[in-house]
């Protein structure tokens, strides 16, 4: 049987040559993926209701968004390099660390986080997700530096009937990469994979288009969804950002397209979404681009935590003809 990877081991691993990335690897990285389990087991014990209240977008909270929420919050309290955090729920960045910073404390990131994604299927017990990016630096906005300069970092965790996690890293100067874990109850992270790739030549290829209804009003979209059922392409779609993400990472294969037009506006946080998928797909091997303007997701700086945007995003090929079909 093949030795199995610790998570610190590959964590270790992928920072060697990096001497200022010690924090990450050893506290910031290891210290997210355990909220995962927390959430998940919170999800499981806690019937759903409305929290009476909204975030600051507008939309309605539930009491479990609001559980997640505080969970992550409390266990960024505690390490000292995450110096600043924002969230969809409370999408101000403000001190994320609650102890007493020390001047020896070098490293500096910020998270920027969504909670719990996928608050539509969360009643029937769908499978959910958080998703969270780490950024270099006291804050994750800037009117000129892009994500893909600054964020270092993306977890998307998967709350199933299994608790895992895909996590890319992509310190500068280096090509970036992809592992996948699962997480216990009781905290304990088996690394599954070491390394998950996209590819454009696979068995079987499968297609999940968000926001469908748009057809009905865009011939182009719905000639693009044509030509997945004329090309034997396999449907997998939940509408759960996060798992239609992670089947196509899983699988090694998958389109996902969500178009923007003039009746359906762009709705998927820039912030809190996109740019961390974007960042799990690139690493991967794969193209994620805003499907307001055809540009990659990592390419345009996030100035305000509200921006939006829309997504194409997988494997190479299959992105380039949706580009063609849909963006041009
Ligand atoms: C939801 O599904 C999980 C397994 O994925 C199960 O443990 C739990 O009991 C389910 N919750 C409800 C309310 O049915």
């Amino acid at each position: 049987m093949a030795q199995s990877t610790s998570l610190s081991a590959h964590l270790s691993s992928l920072i060697s040559g990096h001497p200022n990335r010690t924090a990450l690897a050893q506290d910031v990285i290891p210290s997210l993926l355990k909220t995962l389990p927390s959430i998940a087991q919170a999800l499981r014990t806690t019937s759903v209701s409305q929290a009476g209240s909204a975030n600051t977008f507008g939309d309605d909270q539930l009491n479990v968004d609001v559980l997640a929420e505080s969970l992550i919050r409390s266990a960024i309290a505690s390490v000292p390099s995450i110096t600043t955090a924002s969230s969809e729920e409370d999408p101000v960045e403000k001190a994320a660390y609650q102890g007493t910073s020390s001047s020896e404390q070098r490293e500096k990131y910020t998270i920027a986080f969504d909670p719990l994604d996928g608050s539509s299927i969360i009643g029937p017990n769908w499978t959910v997700g958080t998703i969270i990016g780490i950024w270099d630096g006291e804050t994750a906005l800037s009117d000129t530096r892009t994500p893909r300069e600054r964020q270092v970092v993306s977890i998307l965790g998967v709350l199933g009937p299994r608790t895992s996690a895909v996590v890319a890293v992509r310190l500068p100067g280096t090509e970036g990469s992809v592992f996948e874990v699962s997480l216990t109850d009781d905290g304990a992270v088996e690394v599954l994979r070491l390394s998950v790739r996209l590819n454009d030549s696979p068995k079987t290829r499968y297609f999940a288009p968000a926001n469908l209804r748009c057809a009905a009003e865009n011939e182009r979209y719905a000639a693009l969804v044509n030509h997945y059922i004329q090309q034997k392409y396999t449907l997998r779609y939940s509408g759960g950002l996060v798992p239609d993400v992670y089947h196509a990472l899983v699988k090694g294969h998958g389109i996902y397209t969500s178009p923007v037009t003039e009746k359906s506006p762009a709705k998927l946080r820039r912030l809190y979404e996109l740019t961390p998928i974007a960042l799990l797909i690139e690493c991967a091997g794969g193209v994620a681009l805003d499907s307001v303007d055809g540009t990659h997701v990592l390419d345009r700086p996030v100035k305000d935590t509200d921006e939006r945007g829309g997504l194409v995003c997988g494997n190479k090929e299959d992105v380039e003809f949706v580009r063609g079909q849909l963006l041009a």
